[in-house]
């Protein structure tokens, strides 16, 4: 039986890629890992064991005894904490990304998925439509760890022919996990706060356009991408990947349609400067053209949705 690994399956887009995997797979053919094992109760649909992903050997062991043959690797340092301990941030990001690529060589492995972001822009990058290829000077240890990571998938697939697989996500919005240590997070924090009946405070003030993408439209990218024919997927760095693009008064308006009485202020930090380095938008032809990508959800269709649903949500 040959079986698909997630690594980091706890975290906000694991949460939902694994589901989405198992339905794909079935729960005996997936296996969620997670350095946190209190994290792992939520999988209860298909196979989960704790695996720290510095752990090499442990990795190359659970791979071979599973028969491991395709490996989604999503645990790393976000954004706003790498900036916190950017060597911490640089180990783990490069460091796990060189393990899997190495194993997918050694072991033959079918298909590797790896996120990249728009953090690998920088402040020299065009801001609006950024092109697939375009200066980069990331000047945020993730980003930079995204940017090499790319360079290093790149160079596995020419050199290796490891058929690796990337998207350089937007901002990731969903309701059924809670974000952890990015820039972009205050749009996910933001449906909490309004739900609450509580007043929000931006972290960004509030004209500062990124890119953002509702989490089905992540999914359905993810799951396009990784099925689409090998000849398809002309980008072994990353694929520009787009929905929509907001500010955080954009989205508190489209809460306040529905919540007229929700509050908002703004007090920038440190993110501020992070966000001011990101696009405003981007320009994704080549994954619409190269495997067909199209989004589903702009601004008011994901804000009546999560309204809609994460009321009723449990953690
Ligand atoms: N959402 C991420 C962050 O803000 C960007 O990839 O760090």
């Amino acid at each position: 039986m040959e079986r698909v690994l997630i690594i980091g399956a706890a975290g906000q887009l694991g949460s939902e890629l694994t589901q989405a995997l198992t339905n794909i797979y079935g729960g005996d053919l997936v296996i969620a890992t997670d350095i946190n094992p209190s994290s792992l109760e939520k999988f209860d649909y298909c196979k989960s064991q704790v695996l720290d992903v510095m752990d090499q050997g442990s990795l190359r062991n659970l791979v071979k005894k599973e028969n491991v043959r395709q490996i989604y690797h999503l645990a790393a340092v976000l954004s706003a904490t790498g900036e916190k301990n950017p060597l911490f941030a640089w180990n783990l990001n490069m460091d796990s990304l060189l393990f899997v690529l190495e194993l997918a060589k050694e072991e033959k492995l079918d298909k590797i998925y790896w996120p990249s972001s728009i953090a690998v822009f920088g402040p020299n990058t065009p801001k609006v439509n950024t092109p697939q290829f375009c200066v980069k000077e990331p000047n945020t240890v993730y980003g930079i760890s995204k940017q090499a990571g790319e360079r290093w998938c790149e160079y596995y697939f020419q050199k290796f022919g490891v058929d690796v697989r990337s998207l350089r996500y937007p901002g990731l919005i969903g309701y059924k996990s809670l974000p952890g240590g990015g820039t972009t997070d205050y749009a996910v924090d933001i449906y909490h706060k309004a739900i609450a009946v509580e007043p929000f405070v931006s972290f960004l003030s509030e004209d500062t356009l990124l890119p953002m993408m509702y989490m089905p439209d992540a999914i359905k990218a993810t799951l396009d991408l990784m099925q689409a024919p090998k000849e398809k997927v002309k980008i072994r760095s990353s694929y520009n990947l787009a929905a929509m693009s907001f500010s955080p008064k954009e989205i508190f308006e489209s809460i306040k349609a529905h919540y007229p009485e929700f509050s908002i202020s703004y007090k920038p930090d440190f993110r501020q400067a992070i966000a001011d380095s990101w696009p405003d938008s981007i320009d994704d032809s080549r994954a619409r053209e190269d495997w067909g990508w199209s989004h589903h959800y702009n601004l008011e269709k994901m804000t009546a949705d999560i309204l809609e649903h994460l009321p009723t949500y449990s953690f």
